[in-house]
């Protein structure tokens, strides 16, 4: 937000859940409590995991109502879902650690037999921050954690643990097909996650090339704007564990020293005058998304970001 302004830009922060969405024949619509949601040239969505489908819900019906997002439903959707964003991007033959998905505890031994056994690493396949993510010593806590999780209705993968990584690991903010800022978060003592959020330390890192490239193939198979990607230092390189939509910005702002907001702000400013090109080169699917935006456009309303 302060970034956005520095540039002149007017902005306002919405919750997500204050949105209403409305679904009508031709008309979709949102409001805003009691109004409709203002014109905005853009939105930034910051969709936190805890509220996923109705973020997405919110940002789907900004796209469908002719509003540019950075980072749309569909590109979130792809990266939030940990074994969709992997089996995408081995597709592409992008490495990652070796990811099983079992769902009777008579498989689990075949499962742990295709990832080298144990240790292993259970995951939420809707997991963030480090939280659902656990590590398991044994065939038997593999099993009793697949139980519990499975009684209680949730998705899991299992991943072979890459030992050698040593509890550090890579996070680049690729914004606009460009990586901007890195650091490297070290886990705290007894810990293998290296989340800030769970007592990680980050460190000021130059980061090799074969991760660069790495961070920006994955972020485009996604199909995001912007995004921060988690990288393991695997015996043959780069290995990713994931790609976030809503990347924190602070802790990386903190230890990289980029200003990470204003590299968003600026990307935006680009990605909206390239579809300005684009539509002035009009297509017929975009004559029938500026329709539906005249409906739902509210007059004298300014915001520009
Ligand atoms: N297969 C693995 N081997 C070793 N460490 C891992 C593995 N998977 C995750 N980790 C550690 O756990 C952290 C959290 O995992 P991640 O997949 O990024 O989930 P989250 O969405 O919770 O951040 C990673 O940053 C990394 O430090
Ligand atoms: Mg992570």
């Amino acid at each position: 937000m302060l970034a956005a302004r520095a540039r002149g830009h007017e902005v306002t922060v919405a919750d997500p859940l204050d949105f209403h969405i409305v679904v009508s024949r031709g008309r979709p619509a949102m409001f805003l409590g009691n109004s409709p949601v203002p014109h905005a040239d853009l939105v930034i969505p910051r969709i936190g995991a805890s509220i996923t489908n109705y973020g997405l819900a919110v940002v789907r019906q900004f796209d469908l109502m002719g509003v540019p997002v950075l980072n749309n439903a569909i590109a979130i959707a792809r990266s939030r879902d940990k074994l969709r964003a992997m089996q995408l991007l081995t597709k592409k033959d992008i490495d990652v650690p070796r990811t099983v998905c079992a769902r009777t505890p008579e498989s689990v031994d075949v499962a742990l037999s295709f990832i080298g056994g144990t240790p292993a690493i259970v995951k939420l396949q809707q997991g963030a921050q480090g939280i659902g993510t656990m590590i398991a010593e044994t065939p038997q806590a593999v099993t009793s954690l697949l139980e519990t999780l499975w009684a209680m209705g949730q998705d899991i993968i299992l991943q072979e643990y890459i030992a050698e990584s040593k509890g550090r690991d890579y996070r680049a903010i690729v914004v606009g097909g460009r990586v901007v800022a890195t650091m490297r978060r070290q886990a705290k003592k007894g810990e293998f996650r290296s989340n800030l959020h769970r007592g990680g330390a980050g460190v000021r890192v130059k980061m090799d090339k074969r991760y660069s490239q790495a961070a920006v193939a994955s972020v485009k198979v996604m199909g995001l704007e912007v995004a921060g990607v988690d990288m393991l230092e695997g015996r043959d390189g780069p290995k990713i564990l994931e790609i976030n939509s809503s990347p924190g910005l602070e802790g990386i702002e903190r230890t990289s020293g980029v200003d990470v907001a204003g590299a968003i702000i600026l990307h935006a400013e680009r990605f909206l005058e390239k579809r300005k090109e684009r539509r002035s080169r009009s297509s017929r699917r975009d004559v029938v998304i500026e329709d539906e935006r005249r409906h739902t456009r509210v007059p004298h309303a300014r915001a520009r970001a």
